[in-house]
């Protein structure tokens, strides 16, 4: 397995090109198979998520292509098998999106369950209530959902859950409704940009949705939809980690080709921690001050503080003086960077879904593990920020998520290598 070594001190300076979105391209993909011809999506990033969505669209049956410019052609005209395997659907969570494209497109879906989750428990029963409000029958077989309605009907379905409204259920609901014979009025949507991404996909298909962007959406559904071309957005949580790393490291970077009122939340807290944030078209520069500030956070569904950026924020405020305290409303058990950045000297104390971080002086390299996406964007500041070497483990994680990161922060002059694994 991979790893990151990392050589801390550098102040981050020079701009940071961001790539496509992850969590827009991923249910867009599986979108494009409610197509009946092929659709192509632009600025698609090169990752191992992209590669495993592929991997199940190939395994129904549609023919993809992808190119070294970002392009991927998905053909849905050869779809013939509605299942999505366990071998696949194990490696990512976002496969359940092609649970909601295959009842769309061909009335029947059986994909495997997805399972545990290190940032917590993951129900997908809001996916499940809002399918089977449409129609479908639901069963559970074997580790695997069996998803089978003769004919979708439109109707009225509130999607909200324990903790707020649900970006995979809110499009899963949207992928099985625009095919619907009626009208599907989805209260409590989720709001994030990623979801209008998605609406914006399928108005190019042939669907007739309203309120992206909005906790109501209306859809009409159609009985047939056709390829489009798509661009998808910027991906605001790469965007948000450059920002957090800059102002941490005490650098001045401009993230280009970012969508700044994706990242309002991120501007409003750097700015309350002491950094300042100049916003221009599609760019945005973070220049830390030597007054950095704790400041308390919550994470939210957007236009919150996005829960994908708690990590990279706790591990600024691990060495910005005074004490912060981090309230995790999205995902309670996401915590799991906490004892990693311990072991670089963090000074941090649990209790339930917050942590109380206490600033210190700096921290000090040393061999860590990463645990997921975030938690490895998060480790990769710590160690930019940490005196001496850092070694991080497990770094597969990242490349699920980061396209290209270490170049990237090697040209605003960090010091960081990929050791290869034999
Ligand atoms: N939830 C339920 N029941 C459901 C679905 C969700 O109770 O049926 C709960 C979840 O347990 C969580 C909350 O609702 O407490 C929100 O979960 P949501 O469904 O919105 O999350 P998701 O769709 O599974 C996406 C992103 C995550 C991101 C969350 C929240 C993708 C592929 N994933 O997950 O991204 O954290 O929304 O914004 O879009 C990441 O990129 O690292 C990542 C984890």
């Amino acid at each position: 397995m991979d790893k990151f070594v990392i050589w801390g001190g550098e102040r981050l300076r020079g701009e940071a090109e961001v790539s496509g979105s992850k969590n827009s391209v991923l249910p867009i993909l599986a979108a494009a198979i409610l197509g009946e011809t092929p659709s192509v999506i632009r600025k698609a990033p090169w990752l191992r998520d992209v590669d495993t969505m592929l991997m199940i669209l190939e395994a129904t049956g549609v023919t993809t292509k992808r190119s070294f410019d970002g392009d991927v052609t998905i053909d849905p005209s050869t779809l013939e098998n509605c299942e999505a395997p366990y071998e696949l659907v194990r490696k990512m969570r976002s496969s359940i999106y092609v649970l909601g494209a295959l009842l769309g497109r061909l009335g029947k879906a059986v994909v495997s369950l997805p399972g545990g989750c290190v940032i917590g428990p993951r129900p997908i029963d809001l996916h499940i209530k809002g399918l089977s409000q449409l129609g479908a029958t639901i069963e559970k077989h074997h580790g695997y959902l069996i998803v089978e309605a003769k004919k979708l009907k439109g109707a009225r379905i509130f999607l909200g859950g324990p903790f707020g409204s649900s970006v995979g259920a809110t499009v899963n609901v949207m992928l099985g409704a625009v095919k619907a014979e009626g009208e599907t009025i989805i209260e409590s949507a989720a709001c994030e940009p990623e979801v209008a991404d998605v609406v914006n996909f399928l108005t190019k298909m042939g669907a007739k949705i309203t309120g992206a962007g909005t906790p109501t959406l209306v859809i009409e559904g159609q009985k047939a939809l056709h390829g489009a071309e798509h661009e998808v957005i910027p991906d605001r949580i790469e965007a948000g980690t450059f920002m957090i790393a800059a102002a941490a490291t005490g650098g001045d970077v401009t993230v280009l080709g970012a969508e700044p009122r994706h990242l309002e939340a991120v501007t409003a807290k750097l700015k309350d921690a002491g950094a300042e944030v100049s916003i221009g078209d599609k760019r945005i520069r973070v220049q830390a001050s030597d007054a950095r500030r704790a400041t308390d956070l919550t994470t939210l569904a957007y236009p919150g503080f996005p829960t994908d950026l708690q990590a990279q924020f706790m591990t600024m405020m691990c060495v910005t003086p005074g004490v912060s305290r981090i309230v995790e409303k999205i995902y309670p058990d996401r915590f799991m960077h906490v004892g990693e950045l311990t072991r670089l000297g963090a000074d941090i104390t649990m209790d339930t879904n917050s942590a109380l971080v206490r600033g210190v002086n700096g921290l000090s390299g040393a061999p860590v593990m990463a645990s997921d996406l975030r938690a490895s964007a998060a480790l990769i500041i710590a160690g930019l920020v940490a005196e001496g070497e850092t070694l991080i483990h497990r770094i597969y994680h990242i490349d699920r998520g980061y396209m290209d990161i270490e170049s990237k922060l090697a040209r605003l002059g960090a010091k960081i290598r990929r050791l290869k694994s034999d």
